[in-house]
């Protein structure tokens, strides 16, 4: 008997943050720019009141969560989809645009989910330069073609934690084609304090070509639990719920996170932890000589070019050392780690063994 072959599907696969190193689990994980302080603590209450009632499917529309969204973000409940996190609104938004021959535009150096779905949905991801390690609105309006269908950026920036302001995207939406679908990722917005930002979401709220996505799995440290968000028109919204898989967000991640959107207070004891320790780690790598950009999000990405161990060496090392962060070869820059924020006596622990490691 002949089995049915596969579709030849050619995209890398996701490599993702690791949590275990030789079999081991990581005493400390700083890979995957999860939160540092976790969960707010109504968040895991809700968990757990939830967990007597496991026998019950959850409601296929998130109400509840959209409606808390709807009023937290004062946006129109009807315009949210939910999202096993905001990976599968970008799988959903690729399904429903994109077909084969189509362009996708992204930064050089951008999350890998966008081109990995981009080029399952059969579209060529075309890479637009950067400067300096920041997005470059002036490469990317460089890069569009006829077949241009879809601009992907976050802002910030993962890998490299820079943002652009408001007034570039502003530009960069007016230059585009009307018909080119604009997607702003949102995921670390809420550590961006400076005056020149704008978040997706505010800045194209009533945007008819435009969608944003948000993530309860960095500020609200509810990765485990996968739950996203993305908001758009009506007509997009609606055609990305056509080929929404029902159910898609458990039960306890839609309780839990509508307990964590509430806990204002929570939310800014992680921004003020996270923007301290930003500042000390810039300052500490400054001095072992390890050169690494501003960043404004909870990671900092780290460059070795000017000290005697290189970037892999390092990663070796730290993880031998129970300390897990990010190689940044499947994102092509050379010579660099990235470094999650992690709680007070991880990150001090962190710089220990690094000047350990550098031998300074
Ligand atoms: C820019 C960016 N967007 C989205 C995500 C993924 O979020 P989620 O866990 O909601 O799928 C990440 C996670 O690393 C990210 O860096």
């Amino acid at each position: 008997m002949k089995f049915p072959k596969p579709n030849n599907i050619v995209a890398e696969k996701y490599v993702a943050g690791m949590s275990l190193f030789k079999s081991k689990l990581a005493k400390i994980k700083l890979s995957a720019n999860e939160s540092a302080l976790g969960p707010s603590p109504l968040a895991k209450k809700q968990y757990l009141k939830v967990s007597q009632n496991f026998a019950r499917y959850p409601d296929s529309d998130g109400t509840f969560l959209r409606k808390t969204l709807s009023d937290k973000f004062r946006i129109d409940r009807n315009r949210i989809i939910l999202g096993s996190g905001s990976d599968q609104i970008f799988e959903l938004i690729c399904k429903s645009f994109l077909k084969k021959g189509d362009q996708v535009i992204v930064p050089k150096y951008s999350f890998i989910i966008y081109r990995i779905y981009s080029k399952m949905s059969g579209a060529k991801v075309i890479y637009a330069n950067e400067n300096n390690f920041t997005v470059s609105v002036k490469d990317i309006l460089k890069k569009v073609t006829r077949k241009t269908k879809i601009v992907f950026l976050a802002n910030p920036n993962n890998p490299t934690g820079t943002y652009i302001k408001r007034k570039e995207l502003l530009f960069l939406r007016k230059k585009l084609r009307s018909n080119i679908l604009l997607v702003v990722d949102d995921a670390y917005f809420e550590y961006v304090k400076q005056k020149d930002f704008m978040s997706g979401l505010q800045t194209f709220t009533n945007f008819k070509n435009v969608v944003m996505t948000r993530t309860f799995s960095k500020i609200y440290g509810l990765a485990g639990l996968r739950v996203g968000w993305g908001y758009g028109s009506k007509e997009i919204i609606s055609a990305l719920n056509r080929i929404k898989p029902p159910f898609n967000v458990s039960r306890p991640a839609l309780f839990a996170a509508s307990a964590a959107v509430k806990d204002s207070s929570w939310l800014n004891k992680e921004i003020n932890h996270v923007n301290k320790w930003n500042k000390k780690l810039f300052a500490e790598f400054k001095k072992m000589k390890i050169d690494t950009n501003k960043s404004f999000t909870n990671f900092l990405l780290v460059n070795f070019d000017r000290v005697k161990v290189n970037s892999a060496k390092a990663f070796k090392q730290l993880a031998k050392y129970g300390i897990l962060v990010r190689k940044m070869d499947v994102y092509g820059i050379k010579n660099s780690l990235r470094i999650t924020i992690g709680t007070s006596s991880e990150n001090t622990e962190l710089i220990k063994k690094m000047r350990k490691i550098l031998n300074v």
